[in-house]
């Protein structure tokens, strides 16, 4: 499919933010988007790159009464020697593809959105930060668009791509958060789309943000549906513990996010001969080895808050210091290993780097 380019017109640039150390998370849109429709019995088509603008869709649009919508997150960044580079693209748009079946929604061919994606980095290469720390946040979105109020499939869907700049997702940056054990609220339970990247995913866990963040705590860390017993995700982010030498992380089993950055992760820490067990950890675990001095450190990962460390963690009213509130040494290894190979400065063993130019 050829992709049809529309280049804004100079006079309707974007401002670009002045100051690439100030950038927040998920503020600032580059010129361009990337957009493709859908319909069956058509498939996709009409692939074009326009300036970064409003979207028209009729208020009934599936989308906007049922969440028939799936989403991916991923980075390109800026190298030393002025190109730029995106992290394991592929696994981002086949996990894309993975949450769209769970959706009933149409699977996107790998290469030619990847094909799409760099040709809309390319253009608007100005775009990506040359600060260290920053890079080009990457948002493929995929929408259901039939007008039609009945609960259904729908026949047809919008496919787009926006990219913004962006710095640290958490204001505190690579400082331990806090984080708040939520035992009242659940995110999703086995069999539920919990493991796919879909708006309702992050629409249910709001409200339990919400009180998190007026008591103070940077982010929630959800248990199982079920028993409300063992660990699953902190929701923006898959979580790890350091537990004495071992690196333990909750399971994929239907209900989490399958994190690009925790395969990453896994596989950065068996290469350092760290022994990774994928299994059940239940709060009360945790909470022991923090009490007998077993508990090393604690972090989350994820493509925007790259590693997390965990500082302090409150359950039932107690609150719990890991590694007296401060960055474990893993963490920081593997932070700089990670953003090392993502920024070029590091070599690539796994082939996880994707050049762009
Ligand atoms: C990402 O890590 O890229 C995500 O999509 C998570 C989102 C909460 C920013």
């Amino acid at each position: 499919m050829e992709i049809r380019v529309e280049r804004v017109d100079p006079s309707r640039r974007r401002k670009r933010p002045e100051d690439e150390g100030k950038l927040g998370f998920g503020i600032y849109f580059s010129d361009h988007v990337f957009l493709m429709d859908y319909k069956d019995g058509k498939g996709w088509h009409n692939a074009r790159i326009e300036p970064y603008g409003p979207i028209s869709l009729e208020p009934s649009a599936l989308v906007l009464h049922y969440g028939q919508q799936v989403f991916e997150g991923l980075k390109a960044y800026r190298r030393p020697d002025g190109g730029i580079q995106l992290f394991r693209p592929r696994d981002n748009l086949r996990r894309l593809n993975r949450s769209a079946r769970r959706l009933c929604m149409p699977e996107v061919d790998v290469e030619f959105t990847l094909k799409a994606l760099k040709e809309l980095i390319s253009l608007d290469q100005e775009w990506v930060p040359r600060t260290p720390g920053a890079s080009l946040y990457i948002r493929p979105t995929m929408i259901a668009t039939e007008p039609a109020l009945g609960v259904k499939v729908s026949p047809e869907y919008l496919f787009y791509i926006i990219t913004g700049p962006v710095g640290a997702y958490y204001p505190q940056g690579f400082n331990p958060t806090k984080i708040l054990v939520e035992d009242r609220y659940v995110r999703a339970v086995r069999g539920g789309i919990g493991e796919a990247k879909t708006c309702g995913n992050y629409a249910a866990s709001l409200l339990a943000m919400e009180e998190a963040h007026k008591k103070g705590y940077t982010q929630v860390l959800w248990l199982d549906a079920v028993y409300q017993k063992y660990v699953e995700e902190v929701g923006t982010s898959n979580i790890f513990f350091l537990l004495e030498d071992e690196l333990v992380t909750p399971p994929l089993g239907g209900s989490i996010l399958p994190g690009i950055t925790r395969d990453s992760v896994i596989q950065l820490a068996r290469d350092w001969w760290i022994p990774v067990r994928e299994r059940l950890i239940s709060i009360d675990e945790v909470v022991d080895a923090i009490k007998l001095g077993r508990m090393k450190e604690i972090f989350a990962t994820g493509t925007a808050a790259v590693i997390s460390p965990v500082g302090e963690i409150s359950y039932k009213g107690e609150v719990y210091t890991i590694n007296q509130g401060k960055v474990g040494e893993l963490s920081k290894k593997l932070y700089e290993e990670l953003q090392g190979i993502q920024y070029g400065l590091r070599p690539d063993p796994h082939g996880w780097i994707e050049k762009v130019t």
